[in-house]
């Protein structure tokens, strides 16, 4: 049994909580304190900071960002500040916290918790999950094994950057019914489908609690989708399973 602190940096808040690898459960209960604005890598390694000063935590941490993360170096932050492209995230992180820290995509990290400990274990071949919050993530899995940093939700549709037209985000932003906001999921999944052929889709995010609003109303899908099964936890749970993979220094997670 391994214990590892798993930290999930998103738009609004940034979430932690220490967590079982060998369960995917939560040790104690999570914190979570709100994202700076502006999120610059200071100022999100100070919030970071803090949260593993709350849990006086001295082990591991897994941590999740919402943009490319190659080499622990940031490579795309479309939700963040800008000034984290081409920040040596890991080092960031170890030299604010003087811990050692894993840092990966946070629709990859969802992913992983989803395949090992959710909705897709235990499922093969191709598989595929989408979350839909402020942007679109996506994490592509074949056999279990991860493919990192895929970055599903900026595929062109109808001239338009995918995440701009069906996140989460865009919902709220243009007041869409839960009825036209599905016809541009429909479309959007359809897209994605005729390029991927995924069996099997996982709906994720903080949308996946509201599945039932949306799910029936998607048509014409070949794989099957269903709502990811940890919700709001993934991000942290697979944030720190990730950790002994790249401790083993292997370069994605199989799980
Ligand atoms: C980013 C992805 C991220 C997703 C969800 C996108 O805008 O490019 O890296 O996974 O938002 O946060």
């Amino acid at each position: 049994m391994a214990h590892v602190l798993g930290i999930d940096i998103g738009g609004t808040g940034i979430k932690a909580a220490p967590v079982d690898t060998t369960t995917g459960q939560l040790t104690a209960d999570r914190q979570k304190l709100s994202t700076p604005h502006p999120a610059t890598p200071d100022a999100v390694a100070e919030v970071v900071t803090q949260l593993v000063q709350a849990f006086d935590w001295t082990g591991p941490a897994g941590v999740t960002f919402p943009g490319v993360v190659a080499g622990g170096v940031v490579q795309t932050a479309a939700n963040v500040d800008h000034s984290w492209i081409g920040v040596d995230a890991v080092k960031a992180f170890e030299a604010a916290t003087k811990l050692a820290v894993t840092v990966l995509n946070d629709a990859d990290a969802a992913g992983v918790a989803e395949m090992r400990f959710g909705a897709g274990r235990g499922i093969g071949g191709t598989v595929l999950l989408l979350t839909f919050g402020t942007g679109i993530g996506s994490a592509l899995f074949t056999d279990g094994v991860l493919v990192p940093n895929t970055e599903f939700g900026h595929i062109e549709i109808r001239g338009k950057d995918a995440e701009r037209r069906a996140s989460e985000l865009a919902r709220e932003e243009h007041d869409l019914s839960w009825g036209s906001w599905a016809g541009r999921v429909d479309e959007y999944l359809s897209h994605v489908e005729s390029l991927l052929s995924p069996g099997l889709i996982i709906i994720g995010g903080g949308i996946s609690r509201k599945a039932d609003k949306f799910l029936p109303l998607l048509t014409g899908l070949r794989a099957k989708i269903v709502p990811a099964g940890l919700q709001n936890d993934a991000g942290i749970v697979g944030a720190a399973f990730s950790v002994d993979a790249a401790t083993a220094g292997h370069a994605t997670v199989h799980v």
